[in-house]
């Protein structure tokens, strides 16, 4: 294999994959050396924008540490994180649509009761959560366990304080609680905001550089798992956003936009006194369930089916 040239090269690095034990690696070396290939062809790449693409991925190699991952957000403002979120949930019709993940989960936030406090200190305007975990059919999911994180009312997220050597703000705005007997779930917490994806590294100056502006627009994020049942990882956005259209990450689905109602200053749903305005939002989450547990739901339901 000598004098390659432009025209045989690509078949030849993928035929060097060919010894290659693991199937799906190979296939997907294969079409990545394609897809690659064929860009580099397409638009006649340059050696100076080839060499400018590589100072990129280097610059977000160096920014990236455990607590900020320049690679996934690069991968967000590109909409692949949508784009493979889309192709891993696929759901019945009727299902609570799945949304992008995003890099501020944290496992093991504080398990509350129901009626606790997600935000346990971060600032923001009052809000009343309250909700249910549904099956396709409606019925109450009582085993199900929520994952809830946001922003604080600045846009932060707690382990941005951190990161940024702010102090600590550990598990603030994040709790875990669980549903009850009837599915259902309250929580206080305070508003979502609207808030910039971190960009004053190399994908903020990629997002500029494409006349892009960083935003996404106010949400909660949810984790809904529970037995029998897909996980959920999905957020509710906050209608009237004004970037719901144009989320930096290309996030938003119609179906997961809520009202957040502005109350007077007065008596709020736990029975307390805001001198304050405060908001609250109601959200039912349908879950998909799993292949095996989705026969047996038909089963039971052909049981218990009147005749
Ligand atoms: C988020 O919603 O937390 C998020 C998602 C993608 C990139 C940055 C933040
Ligand atoms: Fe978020």
């Amino acid at each position: 294999m000598q004098n390659l040239n432009e025209d045989n090269i690509t078949r030849a690095v993928i035929a060097m994959h060919a010894g290659a034990e693991n199937a799906r690696l190979r296939e997907l070396m294969t079409s990545l050396v394609q897809h690659l290939h064929s860009f580099a062809r397409d638009v006649g790449l340059t050696e100076a924008e080839w060499f400018t693409g590589i100072r990129f991925l280097t610059d977000i190699g160096h920014i990236t540490t455990d607590k900020r991952q320049e690679f996934i957000l690069l991968s967000d403002t590109l909409g692949l994180s949508m784009l493979v979120t889309a192709l891993n949930n696929r759901k019945p019709q009727g299902c609570t649509e799945a949304t992008v993940f995003g890099p501020f989960h944290v496992e093991g936030s504080p398990r509350i009761p129901l009626g606790g406090d997600v935000a346990n200190g971060a600032q923001g305007e009052p809000c009343f959560v309250r909700g249910s975990v549904v099956d396709l059919q409606g019925r109450p999911v009582p085993g199900a366990e929520l994952q809830v994180w946001q922003a604080d009312a600045t846009g932060h997220y707690d382990v941005q304080y951190a990161a940024a050597g702010e102090g600590d703000h550990e598990h603030r705005a994040r709790a875990t609680l669980n549903v009850d007997a009837l599915g259902k779930f309250h929580f206080k917490t305070i508003r979502a905001e609207a808030y910039p994806i971190p960009h004053d590294g190399p994908v903020g100056k990629m997002l500029e550089a494409l006349g892009r502006h960083p935003w996404r627009p106010a949400h909660l994020h949810f984790m809904i798992t529970a037995p029998g049942f897909e996980r959920l990882i999905t957020h509710v956005f906050r209608n009237g956003d004004q970037y719901l259209d144009s989320d930096a990450v290309f996030g938003v689905r119609s179906s997961l936009i809520a009202d957040w109602i502005e109350h007077p200053p007065g008596v709020t749903p736990d029975g307390a006194r805001s001198a304050i305005p405060f908001y609250t939002l109601d959200f039912r989450f349908v879950l998909n369930p799993l292949p095996a547990a989705s026969g047996r739901a038909a089963a039971a339901g052909a049981r218990t089916a009147p005749v």
